[in-house]
């Protein structure tokens, strides 16, 4: 979003409204914590049944340039239930950089929606969308950034545990877009992150630097049991990631003593919980006992993407 225009003599009712959320890293940590508050809010007003519906007569359109489930359904349902509409769009219909470029895109949906949440490969081609977008722009995944997830992943922690701060969380795995937004979340929220990563697979510097500059940076080893040892929660994720299926092979190899099974939940603490992003591959990153077990929350996690994304659109939008 390139500027918060208001009509004159207008007062936006949100400190968050007009904003974008690309990275999470836009925000305070006050204002991360506004956003787990009211998430927390909405989900209440769902379980009684009681209607919320303050973005009536607006639309979200919702880019899509790789495959979804969570995300697509959680946002299209969210916008629902705030009294708005949500227009999913396929990579067959917009073909971003071959038909038009991401900078066009943003310019003409800003002109009919109200605001736009877009997945994409590259970081930099959401960054140019929300540049050339006058509308907030949410970042629904890139290659570096997961943010919507990782508000989701905050807002389970927190439900479990009734604090963020100085909670140890675990990411066993790949340093990738998920590992990058917990750490930029868990900086905000002063959650103590760990990351266990194969060699050549450790999170981007920069956003580690980043994440320093928030808060703290996470701890980085290239052991799972020590990374796993005494944590509160353990978090994985796919090896592969979307638009890296040409690397499977070699990734299953240099990931296989990373898996989170029974014996790496038992290092952690006795409480501890089994977080996962989604979709998950059994037998690969975990094993089935683990995510079909008692200390799984991952679907509650799921849940958590409606609530925390209604929490930043009825925010962003308001
Ligand atoms: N976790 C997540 O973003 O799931 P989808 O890829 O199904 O949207
Ligand atoms: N790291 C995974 C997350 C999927 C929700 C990917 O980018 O494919």
């Amino acid at each position: 979003m390139r500027a918060v225009r208001q009509p004159e003599g207008s007062r936006s009712s949100s400190p968050l409204s007009g904003r974008d959320c690309l990275t999470l890293a836009e925000f305070c940590p006050q204002e991360i914590q506004h956003i787990l508050d009211q998430a927390e809010k909405l989900k209440a007003l769902r379980k009684s049944c009681t209607p919320f519906q303050p973005l009536s007569g607006k639309t979200l359109a919702m880019v899509f340039q790789k495959p979804s489930n969570r995300t697509r359904v959680s946002f299209e349902v969210g916008m629902y239930e705030l009294g708005g509409h949500a227009l999913p769009l396929s990579p067959q219909e917009l073909q971003m950089g071959k038909r038009e470029t991401p900078s066009d895109i943003g310019r003409v949906l800003a002109r009919y929606s109200d605001a736009i949440m877009a997945r994409v490969f590259d970081h930099e081609e959401i960054e140019e969308l929300a540049i050339a977008a006058e509308v907030p722009v949410i970042n629904g995944l890139s290659a570096l950034h997961h943010p919507c997830q990782a508000l989701a992943d905050l807002l389970t922690v927190h439900e479990e545990f009734a604090t963020l701060e100085d909670v140890k969380i675990s990411y066993i795995g790949d340093g990738n877009n998920v590992a990058h937004s917990l750490a930029v979340g868990c900086a905000l929220t002063r959650a103590k992150l760990t990351i266990a990563h194969p060699e050549g697979h450790a999170p981007d510097p920069s956003i580690m630097e980043q994440a320093a500059r928030l808060g703290a940076s996470p701890r980085l080893t290239q052991d799972p049991h020590e990374g796993a040892t005494g944590a509160q929660v353990i978090y994985t994720d796919v090896w592969t990631s979307m638009g890296q299926e040409n690397q499977a092979g070699e990734r299953k190899k240099k990931f296989a003593c990373y898996q989170v099974d029974e014996e790496l939940m038992s290092t952690a603490a006795p409480d501890a919980i089994f977080l996962h992003c989604l979709p998950a591959h059994r037998g690969e990153e975990v094993t089935a006992g683990v995510i079909d077990g008692s200390q799984s929350r991952v679907f509650d996690q799921a849940e958590n993407r409606l609530h925390a994304q209604k929490a930043l659109l009825y925010l962003l939008l308001n």
